[in-house]
């Protein structure tokens, strides 16, 4: 028995913004934007919360697997822009869809969030301790941005997406997960400092600082590796894969992952053009773009891949 994937939903902000009103607010431009990441437009949130695109996603992702939340046994979010400390985003996720069986918690591993979460209920399913789960990876990164630092915000959108997860004899074949916590620096966003009565600090908010450049060499040396190592375990090669679902960071990113494969880029699908890199939730909403437009046919093996702040990297390969 292995994991599979039953269903699949996602939910964007309401509100596009393009380049163009980026150069309106800051010193960018649509061309410089779109040649260096492929990006032209993102949704960013006004009223909608992370937990409340979690829900539109997660009953999006129910109703395609048919399924309801009662069913519904473990919930896990991969998010590091939750609404709150506590609860969590997965029991607000749990209260609203009335998934009353469910145990319901996070994971932050920034852009890997996904594959964590999916890393995570598989052994849980594998175990037979839980047999199905809900799982999901979700951001409002516009609310940690720093909006004066035009190399790190016009890159990032917000968004959720889901899926359902059942026990089942096809599905997930191999994972290869990993962390690098000693080149975490590069990416990071500082919580908040310690204000207890014996320390004193300013409590200026925090944002996310980047080395992109840094994160780029990460992303371009790690990524084919960590896809080599799941198609090795499962004794295939490149060619036999449909579909390389990876993290939306940078069409450059994934262009470069595609040849070092030696994989037409027509196998790697793009969201990023529309919805900017949206960390943990970019892998589920483009999965769930695919499975809306007919893209994944049963039998099919794709990959999926995450990675980013940690540093952090998780792919899947699995069957549809
Ligand atoms: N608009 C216009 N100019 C900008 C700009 C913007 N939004 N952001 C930076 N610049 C300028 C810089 O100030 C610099 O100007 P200078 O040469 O006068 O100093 C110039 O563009 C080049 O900046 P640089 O940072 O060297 O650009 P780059 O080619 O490395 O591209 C990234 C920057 C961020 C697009 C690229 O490094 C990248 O994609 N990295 C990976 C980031 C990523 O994917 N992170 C998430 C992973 S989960």
């Amino acid at each position: 028995m292995t994991t599979r994937i039953m269903g699949t939903g996602s939910c964007l902000p309401q509100t596009v913004v393009t380049n163009d009103d980026l150069a309106k607010i800051m010193d960018t431009s649509d061309e410089w934007i779109r040649t260096r990441t492929g990006i032209r437009e993102r949704r960013l949130a006004k009223e909608e919360t992370t937990s409340f695109m979690c829900c539109e996603a997660a009953l999006r992702a129910l109703e395609d697997a048919g399924m309801s939340g009662e069913e519904i046994e473990l919930i896990i979010v991969g998010t590091l822009t939750g609404d709150y400390v506590t609860p969590s985003t997965a029991c607000e996720v749990q209260a609203k869809i009335g998934a009353k069986r469910a145990v319901a918690f996070d994971v932050n591993a920034a852009c890997s969030g996904f594959l964590f979460a999916l890393h995570i209920a598989h052994a849980y399913l594998q175990a037979g301790i839980y047999q199905n789960a809900l799982i999901l990876g979700a951001e409002t990164l516009s609310k940690i941005m720093d909006w004066s630092d035009r190399s790190t915000c016009v890159l990032f959108g917000d968004g959720a997406g889901a899926a359902v997860l059942k026990r089942d004899e096809r599905g997930v074949l191999s994972f290869d997960m990993g962390c690098d916590g000693a080149k975490g620096h590069v990416l990071s966003c500082k919580g908040r400092p310690n204000n207890n009565p014996l320390v004193s600090h300013p409590t200026e908010p925090e944002f996310v600082h980047m080395d992109g450049q840094e994160v780029y060499k990460f992303a371009v040396g790690r990524v084919p590796k960590s896809i080599q190592s799941v198609l090795a375990q499962s004794g295939m090669d490149a060619g036999d894969i449909s579909w390389f679902v990876l993290h939306q960071a940078n069409i450059r990113i994934l262009q470069s992952v595609a040849k070092r494969l030696g994989v037409s880029e027509e196998k790697f699908p793009i969201s990023l053009d529309h919805c900017g890199n949206i960390s943990a939730a970019s892998v589920p909403i483009l999965l769930d773009e695919m499975n809306q437009k007919g893209m994944l046919k049963r039998g099919d093996k794709i990959v999926l891949s995450g990675f980013g702040g940690g540093l952090s990297w998780g792919s899947v390969l699995l069957e549809w």
